[in-house]
């Protein structure tokens, strides 16, 4: 394994970042680093996964202590945020001065305590969240969330722009990349349970489910355009009907449970939709748009 000579503090320049975690996400991000042009030095608690990163210029240090020596900028993404805790409560790890970009996946609460912790150790926090899987990481249409203070975001740009093109800075506090990730997650979680239970209810049926697939596929960007105006429509308050009529949606989803029961077919996820915007209805929402459901929720 090719190890770079450690720097002395007075040598760290802004071209040496620090990556801990060499997992499926970590050591892309070190790839990516390394082609971005860094001096990158590399640490994870299995040696061996280190070896293809040596072998393609990074240095691989023998403690996390020295890995956060070399570097300005220290990018985390190991399993969780429990891991990275212990990581750098090993012996000698000194993050004085220095910004640690977390790209460990973990809670808002997580977050905002791994925050005031390196505050209090000297150190700026950038939390950062990751939406794709590794190989599509590095594209000019990657989408990285972070959030954090202006001046540690700013320090760490360059870096992150080694990672996507899209960089989406969600302001200053800390536990705003773990909210926006959960709250895009409960979206992609909410619609792909929707679009499993459809697709019971067609193969029930005899219909294909290739042609569902490539039905929901073909109507998809529209329906992204529906959302991004619906979350305008929250955004404003102004709840009167420009696109959708709530009523509509009440009667869609009483047709959606009593087909998945007529058919035999499991009824917790649309009678659970169904009993929302019944919800909404009763409290008088149903002249609205369909948005509207937002403030039962
Ligand atoms: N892969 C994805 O598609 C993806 C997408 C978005 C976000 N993420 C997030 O990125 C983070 C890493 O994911 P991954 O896919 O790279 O996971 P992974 O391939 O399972 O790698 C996990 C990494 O964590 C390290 N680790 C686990 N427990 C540790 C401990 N107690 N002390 C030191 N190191 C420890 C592992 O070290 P060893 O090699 O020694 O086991 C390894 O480097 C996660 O928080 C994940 O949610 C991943």
């Amino acid at each position: 394994m090719g190890i770079l000579p450690l720097p002395t503090p007075q040598e760290v320049r802004m071209k040496d970042i620090a990556v801990i975690g060499l997992g499926q996400m970590g050591a892309t991000l070190a790839r990516l680093s390394l082609q971005a042009g860094w001096r990158v030095h590399v640490w994870n608690r299995t040696p061996g996964k280190a070896e293809s990163l040596s072998a393609a210029g990074a240095g691989v240090a023998a403690r996390p202590a020295d890995a956060v020596r070399a570097a300005e900028i220290v990018v985390m993404c190991v399993h969780d945020y429990a891991a990275a805790r212990q990581i750098l409560d090993a012996d000698g790890v000194d993050l004085a001065g220095k910004v640690l970009v977390q790209f460990t996946t973990g809670s808002p609460r997580e977050a905002q305590d791994a925050a005031a912790a390196l505050a209090a150790e000297g150190a700026g926090f950038v939390a950062g969240a990751i939406q794709v899987a590794p190989e599509q990481m590095g594209q000019p249409d990657t989408t990285i969330l972070v959030s954090g203070a202006e001046e540690h975001v700013e320090r760490a740009r360059a870096v992150l722009a080694a990672y996507g093109g899209n960089i989406v800075h969600l302001g200053a506090s800390p536990a705003a990349a773990a909210t926006m990730d959960l709250a895009t997650l409960s979206f992609v979680y909410g619609a792909s349970l929707g679009f499993f239970q459809g697709a019971a209810l067609a193969e029930r049926e005899g219909l294909d489910v290739r042609r569902y697939g490539a039905i929901v596929h073909a109507l998809a960007p529209s329906y992204g355009e529906f959302l991004r105006h619906e979350a305008g429509v929250i955004a404003s308050g102004d709840y009167r009907i420009t696109q959708s009529p709530l009523s509509i949606s009440v009667d869609a989803t009483r047709r959606i449970e009593d087909a998945m029961r007529a058919r035999g077919l499991r009824t917790e996820l649309p009678a659970a939709i169904a009993a929302l915007l019944r919800r909404a209805d009763e409290a008088g929402y149903g002249g609205e748009e369909f948005a509207a459901v937002a403030k039962v929720l």
